[in-house]
């Protein structure tokens, strides 16, 4: 089923969630993926890679930038062309909905030859920007932002880049990408300090593809160091499934009853998987077999029962390990047996919509209690079994449309609107929730 713009998810009780479920590519590696083979000297093959819109953005800009790219609805072959081997005219790049693909590639562009204006969607062009923008201003680029700290972010070539050692003041994977994709171009040692975990799939793909890149973990955090001026060579990448994706699947197995699902080679890299450590805590009946590395990458495959689900208190540092799936984590809590608290979600305002404020005004549209006071979010566990037709507000947010057609199945009667972002991150959505039991009607 295609989805196209202007329709809305009606969303009707499922009796259970079944079956084995296919999961796509996940989202940050295919960026990562495409991103270091178009710098890498050689052919990369990369396999299961997520044909979503926000993953395809990247292709394209790198495409713009003269990199010869193949993509056959599956696997796509870069034909990387080194460091320096972009080329382009000035120009803007639109990056649509994608933050991580702005985010990281703005690292890559302060040190090209040719100047870039970067924009992107209502949703992007509304995010915060000065993060990236500060730091890449002590590398040397010629960055500008607006006021605001949002984009259009302009950015002057020709500049000499560089090294710096940088505390990151914000916990951010997306951040911490983008001063090593930076450090790649620049004269020197870039070393990086993140006193909290954050998914560290760039650091790992750097290693792969030959980069000088050194990792030490002391108590008071996280140090990276990756050397400049090295060329990358090119490694064939096998995208592991989308954790963040599953997540949708995951739940709707656990609240729904009789149900039972598998999902196969998930990425279950420990700086991500704050969601299977979260559902462990509320009771969840999830098992991993089949545990191996690829890429080295941790994968398994994934077992899923109905289970009965308490409630649970998650402090601010399980926000790192799971950021994304706070929206769906949240149906879970109100499908639980007792209330829940999930402590500091300051960033999730900051995402493709605010998300903290969008999953209160769901829950509660959906009869259960919930209130955010700070960061934390506090839910009680619903009090009907089923509503009345009613809405669902997304703002385009694709994490919110799943999480809340998750929320339906069980209860039934949601009108998902615009739910045309899910194309974003997991474009067969419909078809396999459809297939395992769920009933999502387009209207
Ligand atoms: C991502 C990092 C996270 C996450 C986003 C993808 C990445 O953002 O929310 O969906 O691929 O690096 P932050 O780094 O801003 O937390």
């Amino acid at each position: 089923m295609s989805l196209n713009s202007h329709t809305n998810f009606r969303i009707k009780p499922s009796r259970s969630i079944l079956g084995k479920t296919s999961i796509p590519g996940d989202k940050s590696i295919s960026h990562r993926a495409i991103i270091l083979a178009a710098i890498a000297e050689g052919k990369t093959r990369i396999s299961n890679f997520l044909q979503g819109e926000d993953t395809l953005t990247t292709i394209r800009i790198f495409q713009k930038m003269g990199v010869d790219i193949e993509n056959d609805g599956n696997a796509v072959l870069v034909k990387g062309v080194g460091l320096h081997g972009l080329s382009s005219e000035d120009q803007i790049l639109d990056f649509g909905n994608s933050g991580t693909s702005v985010r990281l590639l703005a690292g890559l562009l302060i040190a090209q030859n040719f100047n870039s204006e970067l924009i992107g969607d209502r949703s992007l062009m509304k995010r915060p920007m000065f993060r990236i923008v500060n730091p890449l201003r002590e590398m040397n680029a010629k960055i500008s932002c607006t006021q605001e700290g949002t984009l259009p972010i302009k950015i002057r070539g020709g500049e000499k880049i560089k090294a710096i050692h940088y505390e990151l003041p914000v916990i951010s994977a997306q951040l911490k990408s983008c001063l090593l994709i930076a450090g790649l171009y620049a004269e020197g040692k870039t070393k990086i300090i993140e006193s909290e975990v954050t998914r560290d799939h760039t650091e790992i793909m750097l290693e792969s593809f030959g980069a000088n890149i050194d990792i030490s973990k002391k108590n008071d955090g996280t140090k990276i160091v990756v050397e400049g001026k090295k060329e990358l060579l090119a490694k064939n990448i096998e995208v592991p499934g989308d954790l963040s994706s599953s997540a949708f699947f995951i739940v709707a197995a656990l609240i729904n009853k009789n149900s039972k699902i598998k999902l196969k080679n998930i990425n279950i890299n420990p700086t991500r998987n704050g969601i299977l450590l979260a559902l462990d805590k509320m009771g969840a009946n999830i098992y991993l077999t089949n545990k191996k590395f690829i890429n080295n990458e941790k994968v398994a495959d994934i077992f899923v029962k109905s289970s009965k689900l308490h409630g649970c208190e998650l402090d601010g540092k399980f926000a790192k390990l799971m950021i994304d799936e706070y929206p769906i984590l949240s149906v879970a809590a109100a499908s639980a047996d007792s209330p829940s608290i999930f402590k500091g979600l300051g960033e999730l305002r900051l995402k493709e919509s605010n998300r903290l404020e969008l999953i209160k005004t769901n829950l509660l549209r959906c009869g259960c209690y919930c209130e955010i006071k700070g960061n934390d979010l506090f839910i009680n566990p619903l009090n009907k079994t089923e509503v009345n037709q009613l809405n669902i507000k997304t703002d385009f947010d694709h994490r919110i449309a799943m999480a809340f057609a998750v929320m339906g199945s069980k209860i039934g009667n949601l009108m998902i609107q615009d739910p045309d972002s899910i194309k974003t991150s997991f474009p067969n959505f419909v078809d396999e929730f459809n297939k395992a039991g769920g009933k999502i009607i387009e209207q």
